[in-house]
């Protein structure tokens, strides 16, 4: 296990202390859809389905947001980073967006 792992899952059982039902504003859904739909859709599937060789995203864990804004944010292997493309808020819209998956 390297350090990265470690960290991420104490901030991943520290966030699961804390979890609570996870609601999200219908408009923040909406934003993270479209943000996908512009920005993830190439390699992540049309409405995250196919995705082809990238990461099937309705399986990602919904205990692991850390994980998600970081891998988001700073890229993994073949997924460039979003920091700086993206606003803060429209990686929380994605979040929203895949936690809840496509079904609005
Ligand atoms: C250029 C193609 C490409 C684009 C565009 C892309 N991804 Fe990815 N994504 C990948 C690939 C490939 C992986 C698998 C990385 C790996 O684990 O090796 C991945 C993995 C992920 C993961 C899983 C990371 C993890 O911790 O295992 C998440 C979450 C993700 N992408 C979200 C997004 C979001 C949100 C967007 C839009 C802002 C996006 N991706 C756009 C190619 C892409």
């Amino acid at each position: 296990m390297n350090n990265f792992n470690f960290v991420s899952g104490v901030l991943g059982a520290l966030l699961m202390v804390n979890a609570q039902a996870q609601n999200f504003p219908a408009e923040q859904i909406k934003l993270g859809a479209e943000t996908y739909a512009r920005h993830c859709s190439p390699c992540h599937g049309a409405r995250m389905k196919n995705p082809e060789g990238a990461f099937d995203l309705p399986t990602f864990p919904k205990d692991q947001k850390s994980r998600f804004l970081n891998s988001v944010g700073k890229g993994k292997n073949s997924m460039p980073p979003w920091e700086g493309l993206l606003k803060p808020e429209e990686i929380e819209a994605l979040w929203a967006y895949v936690y809840t998956g496509d079904n609005n």
